[in-house]
Parts: structure tokens; C-alpha cells; sequence
């Protein structure tokens, strides 16, 4: 009777179709590989760089011997193109043979034999973005196929789906069939980006009740200039996502464009930097096999990490905006304390001098310390009433602070 009772006030405040898979706890980390990789299909004229089993296997070799995978990267994901252009004599969708030889199962063993885990795409609608097969007609089979290969993740993007006024009842649906195969699998939905797109009103309780992680916006390209206006969308909407995100549930900003061709060492800072203040997915798109040394160090920067992986899971507010210069702030986990970055996406290196009690804390009185992540600096025994914090930010780059009391 009160194991029932209990039952019934689960599925009353969860629904009985709710996402269930106790995923993503914190922001999921690992690689994608859209952004860098796209859909490059043409193994013969550049067999390095396209769309194949071996691309995903040479980078779950560099997240395993380069330490990304012992600072939390464990996903290697695969994005749009991998399918064969037609679906099999069941129905079933399967991998470009010659792309990949052993098959998304035998790749799935290969990321499992390193202790990662394998993302895979698809989409709503009747094609994935570049013209694939996608699940439209078929998500019961295609979650039943991705569990039965293995998979720890998917992505469901939907540009092809016209009447976007259908995502709110088929990404619900895939969120059943995955449940029901009894396999946790992270699901990153795109739904409420088109949503978005089309000006349709976007439920986000529905979106975090059926998904991991979700895209809110338009997608990141390799440049300074798209990681600008993603920071900007986020402040802008802030009053509706950060109540939507929390262990379980994050918007998706997107990729990390870190050690690619357009971002600064700074500029890869404040990406860096800022993804963790949002609790975005960690999720890099980029050549581990021929980064440099200081992007990559930025990628496993531990207090960085540190901050992005907090228990709580909060999505940071912009809390100050002056000019070129925003201050972030993110509660986390342990009582009182807080990350914060003062953002700097002018120019020109600019000294930045900020009463301690404007960084968005929610301190009365005391004194506090604050601890500069990147350039390991100490503030010890700041008056948190009295005392301004000056520093100088460099141009299109960004001061991460860790602050907490001083008992
Ligand atoms: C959409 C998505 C991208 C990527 C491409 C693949 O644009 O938003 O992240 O998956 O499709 O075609």
C-alpha cells in the first residue's frame, strides 16, 4: 500500500513518459564531431579528416593518452553523415560500410574497450540536416537500434521536420522508446532551437522533462564573433533558462571551438571560462590529434572543470554589464561560495575596478576571498562591503574568480 502510494506521487509529478536514465548529473563532457568535422564524406581525397570509424577510434585514442579522459571528457560523439543513404531491408538504419567497416557496434566496443562512451545523431523528420535517413517514421526501431549497439548517447537534431509545431509530441515519444529500452542514453534534443526559430512559445518544463542537455540556439561556427552572440543570446534569456537548468537538465550552448583555427589563446579562455559559468556541456569539436599545447591545457584546466562540474549544477547570471564589460556569476555547491567572470569582448585590455558586493553575491557582510582561476592569484580578506576588486581584463578575454568567505 505505501510502496503504491509512493509510486503514484512519482509518476504524478514526473509523468510516466519523463525522462528516467539519471543522466547528467553534471555537464556532459567529451567531443563532437560536427563543427570541425562537418560532413566530410570523401575518405578517398582526405582520409584523415572525414566521417569514419577511424576518426572517432584516433580521437578516443587522444581523450584516453592525452588526459582528457582522466580530467571527465568520457563522451566521443558521432553527428550527422554517418548513415548508409538508405535504411536496410528491416528498416533498420546502419552505418556507411566503407566509412565505417565494423559497424557502429563494433565502434561502440572499441570506445567502450577505452572506458569512454559513444554518442550518436539522428533526427525528427524523414532526413537529418545533410539529407540522411532520419527517425521520423521510426523511433521506436532506431532506439531499440541504438540501444542494441550500445549506445550512451543521442542527438536528435530536426531541420528537415517542416511543421516544427510536431517536436513537442515526437521528441516526448523518442524520450518513451529510449526509456523503454532499458539503456541509459543521454538525450540532447534540438527541439527547443527550432521551436525558437519558428517563434513558437517554448515549454521548457516539458523540454527538461524529456531531455538531458538541449540546443536553445543557433549552431556555433568557428569564429570569435559566433561565441559573441551565444553569450549574448544566454544573457538575454536568462530568466527562462536558468530555472530550466540543474543536475539532470542543462542548455546546450553548443561546442567548444577551443584549438581550432579562429579563437585566441584569451579568446579560448573566455570560452572556456564561460561555459562553465552557464553549465553548458563540455563538449569540444576540434583536432585533438594536432592541438597545440596551450589550447589543450586550457581544455583540462582542473579548476575550470571544477567549476563547470559543481554538484549543484546552476546556469550563471549576467549580474553587471558596463560597456564591453560583463561580470558572470555562478552559486556553487558549497555554502557561500561562487564563481565569477568579468568578461571582456572589446578590443582593447581594459582595468576593471568593481565594488566586491556588485559581483553577484549574496553576502551581508564579512570578509571574503577571491582567487583569480587563470593567473593564480589570491585576494585574501577583502571587506566584502567596503572593498572594490580591481583587475585588468585582456581584450576579448575574461578573469575567472573563485570567491568564497573567509571563516
Ligand atoms: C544542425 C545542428 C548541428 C549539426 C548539423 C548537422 O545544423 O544544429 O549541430 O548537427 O545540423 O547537419
Amino acid at each position: 500500500m505505501w510502496a503504491s502510494a509512493v509510486l503514484l506521487v512519482l509518476l504524478g509529478s514526473f509523468g510516466a513518459n519523463a525522462l528516467d536514465n539519471g543522466l547528467a548529473r553534471t555537464p556532459p563532457m567529451g567531443w563532437l564531431a560536427w563543427e570541425r568535422f562537418r560532413c566530410n564524406v570523401n575518405c578517398t581525397a582526405d582520409p584523415k579528416n572525414c566521417v569514419s570509424e577511424k576518426l572517432f577510434m584516433e580521437m578516443a585514442d587522444r581523450l584516453v593518452e592525452d588526459g582528457y579522459k582522466d580530467a571527465g571528457y568520457e563522451y566521443v560523439n558521432i553527428d550527422d553523415c554517418w548513415m548508409a543513404k538508405q535504411r536496410d531491408a528491416n528498416n533498420k538504419l546502419y552505418a556507411d560500410p566503407e566509412r565505417f567497416p565494423s559497424g557502429i557496434k563494433g565502434l561502440a566496443d572499441y570506445i567502450h574497450s577505452k572506458g569512454l562512451k559513444l554518442g550518436i545523431y539522428t533526427a525528427y523528420g524523414n532526413f537529418t540536416c545533410q539529407g540522411y535517413p532520419a527517425s521520423g517514421m521510426h523511433l521506436e526501431l532506431d532506439a531499440q537500434t541504438f540501444a542494441e549497439w550500445g549506445v550512451d548517447m543521442l542527438k536528435m537534431d530536426g531541420c528537415k521536420q517542416m511543421d516544427r509545431h510536431t517536436m513537442k509530441k515526437g521528441y516526448p515519444q523518442m524520450t518513451k522508446y529510449l526509456n523503454a529500452t532499458g539503456r541509459p542514453i543521454l538525450f540532447s534534443c534540438s527541439w527547443p532551437d527550432y521551436e525558437r526559430g519558428a517563434g513558437i512559445p517554448i515549454n521548457y518544463t516539458l523540454v527538461a522533462e524529456n531531455c538531458n542537455i538541449w540546443r536553445n540556439y543557433v549552431d556555433i561556427q568557428d569564429s570569435w564573433q559566433s561565441v559573441l552572440s551565444i553569450i549574448d543570446y544566454y544573457a538575454k534569456e536568462q530568466d527562462t533558462l536558468v530555472p530550466v537548468a540543474g543536475p539532470g537538465n542543462f542548455n546546450d550552448p553548443d561546442m567548444l571551438i577551443i584549438g581550432d583555427f579562429s579563437l585566441s589563446v584569451e579568446q579560448a579562455k573566455a570560452q572556456m571560462a564561460m561555459w562553465a559559468i552557464l553549465a553548458a556541456p563540455l563538449l569540444m569539436s576540434n583536432d585533438l590529434r594536432t592541438i597545440t599545447p596551450e589550447y589543450r591545457d586550457i581544455l583540462l584546466n582542473k579548476d575550470v572543470i571544477a567549476i563547470s562540474q559543481d554538484n549543484a549544477g546552476i546556469m550563471g547570471k549576467r549580474v553587471l554589464q558596463k560597456g564591453k564589460i560583463q561580470v558572470w556569476t555562478k552559486p556553487l555547491a558549497a555554502v557561500f561560495q561562487y564563481a565569477t567572470t568579468i568578461f571582456n569582448g572589446g578590443n582593447a585590455p581594459t582595468n576593471v575596478s568593481i565594488p566586491v558586493r556588485d559581483l553577484g553575491t549574496n553576502y551581508d557582510t564579512g570578509t571574503i576571498h577571491i582567487h583569480d582561476v587563470w593567473r593564480q592569484i589570491e585576494y585574501p580578506n577583502l571587506n566584502y562591503l567596503y572593498d572594490v576588486f580591481s583587475t585588468t581584463v585582456n581584450s576579448n578575454g575574461v578573469v575567472l574568480l573563485h570567491i568564497f568567505p573567509v571563516v
